[in-house]
């Protein structure tokens, strides 16, 4: 229950994807929010208000004159006990007016009226997307303090291709949630590994792992939602990199450890989620090696890799250093180890099993006061209690 006890107004203006705002309707309420939806004329067009009110337990209203509202001041009323004011989808039109401060119907006169964050979920065509008017106004609107959702690239239901799709109801959601973080890392700059590293032994083969990155770009993206300028050195993985977070790709241990020397000044934390190969192939081929005739397989000589995190930690004034430790067996044991042997206050186990791949986790966060089992959850959940533990650690020192 993310939103719990949150207030929401959800717009919902004319356009194709008018549909899905109903689903996204249904995920809010899911997660806890109270939702009051406004629909514009040309919304009703797409679909009808009974089926946001049965989806929102609430009238919905599509008129400022609407006389169920006491004193007709429908814009004031609906919008002073909201936490925040949504629109999606949002239409170039329903842009165009809010760039410029019209207000002439009650989801543009609730806009002006409000007191709390707005946040657009735009959707339309690629051409209106692109055309210079479009840009203008989202630019005025980024300036004016409005956040804006997406939009996403790909198929439209004019049968076009390209940027101006809304986001999908699930990222919307993700992104409100986002915005309700407390943002206790605000001014602090973190720096963080993530992935697999990818050690060459010929140009097409390598020692590599399982690794995804989900664990660590979800930290990444937690540590933005709280404030902090985040800076991501990630192994090769399939993830787009979380909204507001710089990353830098790097392939093997060695250029992860290079990159990390080179952005670690002026860094407040740095987090060390990657799996990270402790060994490389001594001498990697620049041609492919072939099978050819011999009878015993090649042997790979292995070289030791430097300790990103443990070198680090080792620094004259180093930053506050979190590692983490994916373990098959005797977690607290071997976790406990590693935190000892790297010299750092906090270590976060993970079982093997529970940890690589997948979209859950189940952390135990071990530091100088014992160890602190988190229950099982989504990995960004997790992230989030990590980030407000690194938080409170900063705080003490
Ligand atoms: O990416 P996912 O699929 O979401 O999976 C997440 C994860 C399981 C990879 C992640 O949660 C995790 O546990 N990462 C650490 C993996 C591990 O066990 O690392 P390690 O025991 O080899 O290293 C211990 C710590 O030292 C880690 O913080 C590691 O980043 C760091 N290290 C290790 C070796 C090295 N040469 N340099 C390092 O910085």
């Amino acid at each position: 229950m993310e939103l719990a006890e949150k207030c929401l107004v959800l717009g919902v203006t004319g356009g194709i994807a008018a549909y899905k705002a109903a689903e996204l309707v249904r995920l809010l309420v899911r997660e806890g929010a109270s939702v009051q939806v406004v629909m514009t004329e040309a919304a009703t067009h797409f679909v009808t208000p009974v089926t946001f009110q049965a989806l929102s337990g609430r009238p919905v209203f599509t008129d400022q004159w609407d006389p169920r509202i006491a004193n007709n001041m429908a814009h004031i009323e609906l919008s002073r006990t909201a936490d925040a004011l949504l629109i999606a989808p949002a239409s170039a039109d329903c842009l165009a007016k809010l760039a410029n401060g019209l207000a002439d119907d009650l989801l543009t006169t609730m806009v002006l009226a409000r007191d709390c964050a707005l946040h657009v979920a735009p959707a339309m065509n690629r051409q209106m997307w692109e055309n210079p008017a479009t840009i203008r106004n989202l630019a005025t609107l980024r300036a004016d303090g409005v956040n804006i959702f997406g939009p996403a690239c790909g198929d439209q239901a004019c049968g076009e291709t390209g940027p101006g799709r809304m986001l999908e109801p699930e990222e919307i959601l993700g992104e409100v949630i986002s915005h309700f973080q407390p943002k206790h890392l605000a001014g602090k700059r973190l720096l963080l590994t993530a992935g697999p590293t990818f050690e060459a032994i010929d140009p097409v083969r390598g020692i590599t792992n399982l690794s995804t990155g989900k664990m660590g770009y979800a930290i990444a993206r937690a540590a933005r939602e709280a404030g902090a300028q985040v800076t991501l050195v990630s192994g090769p993985v399939a993830l787009s990199c979380p909204p507001g977070v710089k990353r830098i790709a790097v392939t093997s241990a060695l250029e992860m450890h290079a990159e990390v020397h080179r952005q670690i000044a002026g860094n407040d934390v740095f987090v060390a989620v990657a799996a990270v190969a402790d060994y490389r192939p001594a001498r990697p081929l620049d041609q492919k090696i072939k099978k050819g005739a011999q009878t015993q397989p090649p042997a790979i000589e292995l070289r030791q890799n430097p300790d990103i995190l443990g070198d680090i930690a080792a620094l004259p004034q180093p930053p506050l250093c979190v590692g983490f430790a994916a373990e098959s067996e005797r977690l607290a044991e071997y976790a406990e180890s590693k935190r000892r042997s790297k010299r750092i206050p906090l270590i976060v186990g993970n079982l093997i099993a529970d940890g690589f791949g997948g979209e859950q986790n189940t952390l135990t966060l071990f530091d100088d006061d014992g160890q602190h089992p988190l229950p099982p959850a989504p990995k960004i959940a997790l992230a989030r209690l990590l980030v407000a533990r690194i938080a409170a650690l900063l705080e003490k020192r």
